[in-house]
């Protein structure tokens, strides 16, 4: 098992080029793929959607790969079918955007869909840890959610230091926002093992090689 999982954010690539952009990426040893659903409630951006998840699904399974949704959405629950049935393996919805973040987690595994709790900047740890039992993941936002491309936001590695001091050993933190190679290093050592990265992979020329990089940088 690899100590640290690099996740390309698939809001950063290249819509005109995605297959294509995917399977590079898979060569080069990319599994876990981000996809932002974005509603513009939540988050001020219309993002991406199922219909195209539906499209990209059929490639990602078909090469080993997995499709994990990030809902940043409000009522996280009425997406989750649609979700389930374009081939999203899990969501990840935010603490903010619910009153009872456990009845929503069971909602999300009837679709056998495996399920994230996501928090903001603004939120605290300690909130997130509290209700985190029933999940498979806690992601810490290390930016305000919502566009791919913006600078890391430095206070985020003391917060991971803490949720990880009151998580489980075995559950994982996810970071997301901002990750590069002159950061992810710190990430691993702060205590995430699943690591989103966007600009960091898609904006270079060679996406392969931006991947490889990061991969390396946090081994
Ligand atoms: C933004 C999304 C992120 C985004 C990250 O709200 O949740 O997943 O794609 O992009 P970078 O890595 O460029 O910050
Ligand atoms: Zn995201």
């Amino acid at each position: 098992m690899r100590t640290v999982e690099v996740e390309p954010s698939l809001y950063a690539a290249d819509f005109s080029r995605l297959g294509e952009q995917i399977e590079t990426l898979m060569r080069a040893g990319a599994r876990i793929f981000h996809f932002d659903i974005g509603d513009g409630h939540f988050v001020p951006p219309i993002t991406i959607g199922p219909i195209v998840l539906e499209s990209i699904s059929p490639l990602v399974h078909r090469l080993g790969g997995r499709l994990d949704c990030h809902l940043m959405v409000e009522e996280p629950q009425r997406h989750f079918e649609a979700i389930a049935e374009a081939g999203g393996d899990s969501v990840t919805f935010h603490i903010e955007a619910v009153r009872n973040p456990a009845a929503v987690a069971r909602l999300a595994r009837q679709h056998e869909l495996q399920v994230g709790l996501a928090f903001k900047p603004e939120t605290e740890p300690e909130e997130a840890a509290e209700v985190a039992e029933p999940f498979d993941l806690v992601l810490c936002m290390s930016i305000e959610p919502g566009y791919s491309g913006q600078p890391f936001m430095p206070e985020a590695l003391p917060r991971i230091e803490r949720l990880r001091g009151l998580l489980p050993v075995e559950k994982p933190i996810q970071v997301d926002g901002g990750v590069g190679r002159d950061n992810i290093r710190l990430l691993r050592d702060a205590g995430a093992r699943l690591v989103v990265a966007g600009t960091s992979t898609f904006g270079r020329d060679n996406i392969a090689q931006a991947y490889e990089e990061l991969v390396q940088e946090a081994a």
